[in-house]
């Protein structure tokens, strides 16, 4: 069977912005910033997000592209290594975990929605009155498990109409939709009074806080800048190996990344000021913070019922762009290493996370653990991977590939793009990864710093020698 391709130059860019766009943008996002100091975050959030996430993002796309396989094929088939394949299998335990806590936030936002389109019927939404125990009782338990095998089956249902009929066309007509409706609640919002204050909690620069926490906002802002992006995880390399065409990679990522970034600043301005309007505090209450704080608003607003179903109806739309693009890295493996069709990879896969996520969503404690520390792992760790092949492995390779189709600008850029994702980035990301282990509280800041070098440089001379055997 030949592979499939994208039908279209917007299929690839809508479908990966797609996935970009979703639940980091406007649940985890909102949240992050809250508990991370505001406009500070935003800061930092914004410097990684262009600084680490798009020549991430286009570490994936080369790899991708260039091979024309899932990410396990693609390590095995660019380096003719066995070990370099067991690095890549990794992307589809992650694709694994992501769908299953991600599946049970979408299940949250489904019911919200549910609960909003019969809340007239049933003498207004159950979450109005009291919000917050409205949340604690539907979190987690037996219905959040029953909910997440929903929002699991309509991602199923997506996955299993293939490339063409069923991301690309899914995301053609969810992307748009997010868009124009962020928009214009976005606009909406700011006829609301009191909600200059959600403004300026979030755009309202503040040099002191940034200097004060730079490094307590490092970790969180490095996470979430990837994990909004798509990137580490192997599916921005899954999504380009069915690039057809020669489309820019450095065009299309840069095109994904400010779209991604506006719908996280569009959420932003309608989430903050919402909240801000009704004199809720942004900074309490954890992954149920959006829930609880919206649904306070929406309950204080006249027309808050109509609202709250655009609302809900954005989120569940941008949540599935994100979960099919999960569900579609194991699959891939499945199809293309396996011989698996989709139809049996879609319902194994299916099965699975069937039980991975109802486990997640009776356990609170378990929820946590994946979609914090997990989460950042997996990512951090797979897109330094993707990023050492990419520089050390593919090498030239990779510029050939980071210039095929690309304007002259982004030519100019292909080989500090090669510095940056061989040697920068990946200090920055072990980096990273000792402040969250809390290495640099006990060690002080340079010798953190050294470590990181010298990890990576350990990591380099080992490559050479393998690739000289
Ligand atoms: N970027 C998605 C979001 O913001 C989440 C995601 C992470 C999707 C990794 C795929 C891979 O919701």
């Amino acid at each position: 069977m030949t592979r499939e391709t994208w039908a279209t130059r917007t299929g690839f860019i809508l479908a990966a912005a797609g996935s970009a766009v979703g639940l980091g943008n406007i649940w985890r996002f909102p949240w992050m910033t809250a508990q991370n100091g505001g406009s500070a975050f935003l800061a930092v959030y914004l410097l990684v997000v262009f600084g680490v996430g798009v020549p991430g993002l286009l570490g994936e796309f080369v790899i991708g592209r260039r091979a024309r396989r899932n990410p396990m094929g693609a390590l095995r088939d660019l380096s003719g290594s066995r070990r370099w394949a067991a690095v890549g299998a990794v992307s589809a335990v992650t694709g694994v975990a992501l769908l299953s806590f991600y599946s049970v936030v979408g299940g949250w936002i489904l019911r919200y929605l549910l609960v909003s389109m019969t809340g007239p019927l049933t003498g207004g939404a159950a979450y109005l009155s009291t919000p917050g125990a409205y949340f604690e009782t539907i979190s987690f338990g037996f219905e959040a498990a029953a909910f997440h095998l929903l929002f699991l089956a309509i991602t199923g249902g997506i996955v299993l109409g293939g490339v063409r009929r069923g991301i690309e066309l899914g995301t053609k007509v969810m992307v748009p939709a997010v868009l124009v409706l962020l928009v214009g609640m976005a606009a909406w919002v700011v006829t609301q009074p009191g909600a200059g204050a959600g403004y300026q909690f979030f755009l309202g620069f503040d040099l002191t806080t940034l200097r004060e926490n730079f490094f307590s906002i490092l970790g969180p802002a490095a996470g979430q800048a990837l994990f909004t992006l798509s990137v580490g995880a192997g599916t921005m390399v899954t999504y380009a190996s069915y690039l057809g065409e020669d489309r820019s990679l450095p065009f299309d990522g840069s095109v994904i990344a400010l779209l991604n970034t506006g719908v996280g600043v569009l959420a932003g301005l309608v989430v903050f000021p919402l909240l801000f309007s009704q004199g809720v505090d942004p900074g309490t209450g954890g992954p149920g913070a959006l829930f609880v704080g919206i649904a306070g608003a929406f309950a204080a607003l006249p027309g808050g019922g109509l609202l709250a179903i655009v609302f809900f109806g954005v989120v569940t739309l941008a949540a599935l762009s994100s979960s099919i693009s999960m569900l579609e890295i194991p699959v891939a493996v499945l199809v293309d290493e396996g011989g698996w069709s989709r139809r049996a990879a879609v319902g194994v896969l299916l099965a699975l996370v069937a039980v991975t996520g109802t486990v997640t969503a009776l356990r609170p404690a378990l929820f946590d653990f994946v979609a914090g520390t997990l989460v950042d792992l997996l990512l951090t760790g797979g897109l330094l991977a993707f990023l050492l092949f990419a520089g050390w492995v593919l090498g030239r390779d990779a510029v050939a590939e980071y210039v095929s189709g690309a304007g002259p600008v982004a030519r100019q850029l292909a080989t500090p793009w090669l510095f940056a994702v061989g040697i920068v980035i990946p200090v920055f990301l072990v980096f990273t990864l000792l402040t969250t282990a809390g290495i640099d509280a006990r060690v002080g800041f340079w010798p953190t710093v050294g470590v990181a070098v010298a990890a990576v440089a350990v990591v380099l001379v080992g490559l050479r020698r393998q690739a000289t055997v």
